[in-house]
């Protein structure tokens, strides 16, 4: 018997971290819906998770859309009949101070990073609760403790997605519903390649990746599996005694204090 048998997982985000946490879970045998805003992202992970057959499903849906998110838990216990594990990975990365960040990308930034992670609660809790307690893991990020120049909005969201994992832990310790947050340092992934190309857009983004990997005192980035290993962990039983927390997967990053 897997970990996740008989177990529905809906993960947010179909690149990435939440690409491989979608194929995590249903590598240990839960049912997953992935959810992602990309057409062609969202084809492409069609096309991945065909070796789990029926047992995948990939909706189109926006987290920062009530309608939709709604719309998508709704779709996934119609189709697998509950729900059980909700990994909120989907989230954008702008860029600037708050005096160069428009209003507009404020708010977005507000809407999909922190707004999406209360939106999958708002309605995923209460199928959880019919099915007598779940498990919620949210991406946040060592810039939710520590950040670098230039990605206000972004740092805020991580701060925020901190405290909210905390309210929901909290609130929902009696349902039988556990919630924690993961930070990862850099890890390779598309949001880490979109940055490289913007604080360094004339040198090759292997070069890039190699000098974000040198901060970290492991010595690389992460990579997307690395972190699913977490939120597996996080989501079976293993972790029963572990609600409210945030779990670093940062190789070392924020144990150091910028100079090594
Ligand atoms: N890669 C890193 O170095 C890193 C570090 C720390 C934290 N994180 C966090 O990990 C999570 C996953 O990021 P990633 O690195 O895999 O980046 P990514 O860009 O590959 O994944 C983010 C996904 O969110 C989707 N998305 C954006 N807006 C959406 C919306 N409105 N509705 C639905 N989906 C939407 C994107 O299409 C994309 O598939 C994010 O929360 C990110 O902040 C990443």
């Amino acid at each position: 018997m897997q970990e996740f048998t008989s177990k529905v997982a809906l993960v947010t985000g179909t690149t990435g971290i939440g690409r491989a946490i979608a194929k995590r879970f249903a590598a240990g045998g839960a049912q997953v819906v992935a959810c992602g805003i990309e057409a062609a992202a969202n084809q492409e992970l069609v096309r991945e998770a065909a070796e789990f057959g029926g047992n995948f499903h990939v909706e189109t849906g926006d987290v920062s859309n009530p309608e939709s998110v709604q719309s998508v838990v709704a779709q996934t216990v119609q189709r697998y009949g509950g729900l059980d594990i909700i990994a909120n990975a989907a989230a954008i990365h702008p860029f600037g101070s708050a005096v160069e960040t428009d209003p507009q990308t404020w708010s977005r930034c507000m809407a999909i990073n922190i707004g999406g992670v209360y939106l999958t609660a708002h309605f995923g809790i209460p199928e959880m609760k019919k099915r007598g307690g779940g498990v919620i893991i949210n991406l946040a990020s060592v810039q939710g403790y520590a950040c670098q120049k230039g990605v206000a909005a972004y740092a805020a969201t991580k701060g925020a997605v901190h405290s909210l994992t905390r309210a929901l832990a909290l609130d929902h310790a009696k349902d039988k519903i556990r919630v924690n947050s993961i930070s990862p340092g850099s890890v390779r992934t598309p949001m880490l390649a979109v940055s490289a190309k913007h604080f360094s857009p004339d040198l090759p983004l292997e070069e890039v990746f190699a000098r974000f990997g040198a901060g970290h005192p492991l010595g690389r980035i992460g990579t997307p599996e690395e972190v699913a290993e977490m939120a597996a962990f996080l989501a079976s039983s293993k972790a029963a005694f572990c609600t409210g927390g945030d779990y670093l997967v940062d190789g070392g990053l924020i144990a150091g204090i910028g100079v090594q």
